[in-house]
Parts: C-alpha cells; sequence; structure tokens
C-alpha cells in the first residue's frame, strides 16, 4: 500500500485565501496508482489562514464559532476539487472527511476506512477543524493523521509531497542550505515558525515522519515534479529525502 501526503503548499498557494492549485493537482494525479493507497491532503490557504485568524487551536469560545464553520466549509470545498480530480482519473476515492470521525483526545474509530480498503476503494481524507475533548474545537493535522494511519495500516510507502525538494539542513530559503538526501536519528535541521502553517510547519512533519519510519518507508519530495513518485515506487533514483 501507498500513503500519500498531498502538502497544502503544494495545492494550493498558502498566501493567497483558497488560491487552489488545479493544474499542479491534475499533474500530480497522473503519478498516482490506481488503487491499494491511501490519500491525505494539507489545508494550505484553505485552512490555515482562517484558523490563525480565529486562533482555532487555543480551543472554543462563541466567537469563534463562525470561523469553525468556514474553516470546515473551505476545506469540503477543496476535498470536493481533489475528490473530482482523482476520479476523473479513475481512482476510486472516496471521501472521509474528518470532522465526522475525529475527536481530538479520543482514540480515532477506523471502522470506515476498513471497510473502504477491503472494498479496494481509495480513501481520500485531509487535515481538518474538529471538536476536541479537552479544549472544545482544534485543528488536527493532516500530518497526524498521517501518523494514525501509517500505525493502522503499515503502508509499505509512505510519501509527503511539499513546496521543496525534500528536508534541508536549514530553511532552504536561506543562505547555502543543503538538501538532506537520507535523514538520520542523528541529523537535526533547521526549521522555522511559519505564521503561514498553524500546526507546526516542517518541525512537527519531521517529528511525524521520524515516528512513521518505524512503520513504513517515509520519503518527502517537491509536489511540483509528480515524476518523482513514480522514481520512487519503481525503487529507482529520486530528488528528494528519505527519512530514517
Ligand atoms: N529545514 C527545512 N527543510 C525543508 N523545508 C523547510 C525547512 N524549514 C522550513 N521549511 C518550510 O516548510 C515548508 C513546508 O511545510 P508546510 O507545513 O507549509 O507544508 P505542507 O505540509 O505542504 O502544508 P500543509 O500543512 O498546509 O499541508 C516549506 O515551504 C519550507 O519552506
Ligand atoms: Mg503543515
Amino acid at each position: 500500500m501507498l500513503l500519500v501526503k498531498l502538502g497544502g503548499s503544494v495545492i494550493s498557494d498558502k498566501s493567497e485565501y483558497r488560491r487552489f492549485r488545479e493544474d499542479v493537482v491534475w499533474r500530480i494525479a497522473k503519478y498516482l496508482p490506481k488503487e491499494d493507497m491511501i490519500v491525505v491532503h494539507g489545508a494550505g490557504s484553505f485552512g490555515h489562514i482562517l484558523a490563525h485568524k480565529y486562533k482555532i487551536t487555543e480551543g472554543y469560545s462563541d466567537d469563534k464559532r463562525l470561523g469553525f464553520s468556514k474553516i470546515q466549509r473551505d476545506m469540503i470545498d477543496l476535498n470536493l476539487r481533489i475528490l473530482n480530480i482523482l476520479v476523473e482519473n479513475d481512482i476510486p476515492a472516496v471521501s472521509m472527511p474528518p470532522h465526522s470521525f475525529v475527536e481530538m483526545g479520543n482514540e480515532l474509530n477506523f471502522n470506515l476506512f476498513d471497510s473502504l480498503i477491503h472494498h479496494k476503494f481509495v480513501p481520500l481524507s485531509y487535515g481538518d477543524a474538529v471538536f476536541d475533548v479537552n479544549k472544545g474545537i482544534n485543528i488536527y493535522s493532516g500530518d497526524l493523521l498521517m501518523l494514525e494511519l501509517a500505525k493502522k495500516y503499515n503502508p509499505e510507502k509512505t510519501i509527503f509531497l511539499t513546496d521543496v525538494d525534500g528536508i534541508y539542513d536549514k530553511p532552504p530559503g536561506e543562505h547555502d542550505s543543503k538538501l538532506i538526501k537520507v535523514l538520520h536519528r542523528r541529523n537535526d535541521p533547521q526549521t522555522e515558525i511559519s505564521v503561514k502553517d498553524v500546526t507546526g510547519g516542517m518541525e512537527l512533519k519531521i517529528n511525524v515522519m521520524r515516528e512513521i519510519a518505524k512503520y513504513s518507508k517515509v520519503y518527502i519530495i517537491n509536489g511540483f515534479h509528480p515524476e518523482r513518485i513514480h522514481d520512487i515506487m519503481n525503487d529507482r533514483d529520486f530528488v528528494g529525502t528519505v527519512v530514517l
């Protein structure tokens, strides 16, 4: 099985509210398998901008209700656009909105995922605004969902697509930054806290990928070069990072 995350920074322009990159998602879809796969997508500018504005990760208050609704609406909109592209590319994807099966602080219920996988559908889920047993409301990161799915289903390969070539030793814009081809436990890449990512950006992603590496082979590559998905699926040399 392949577990793949379409990063919010790839499928949307994170600096402009609800700016979808339709052409990019079409190109990626051409390189995805038609079965034996679970797809998770990020939120990008369909989630992070309002999540930040309404401080959703700080928990419930009455004045956040409309923000919470809008984020869920925008994520359903983004999810439908991606679902549409996958289905038009003959991938039997079925949408699994986290706000209907995730309550943070409680164990996830995988029953519907089990049924979908049993019937050889391709579950399509994402990061979302959800309920939280302690905080009332919160943002559930697509990266954390990737971890839960990897633990549960032990995919052979797990690929994260993002807007840079892989993990760099320091933030990719900085002078002299170098791509790390194999991220070992001893490596400690520098990351930056981005205001455009309410769930922890690259730092959380690296921690999650290291944890997933216990269950799966983990890769992070540039989603703007989706042919690299084929390189990985065919065990060829590729541009990107393997996380050990
Ligand atoms: N050391 C680093 N190596 C690689 N990228 C880094 C590093 N430090 C910071 N980054 C930044 O992390 C960003 C990717 O993380 P981000 O959480 O935005 O991606 P995403 O998962 O695609 O988005 P989303 O969370 O919406 O799904 C890149 O745009 C990059 O600039
Ligand atoms: Mg992120």
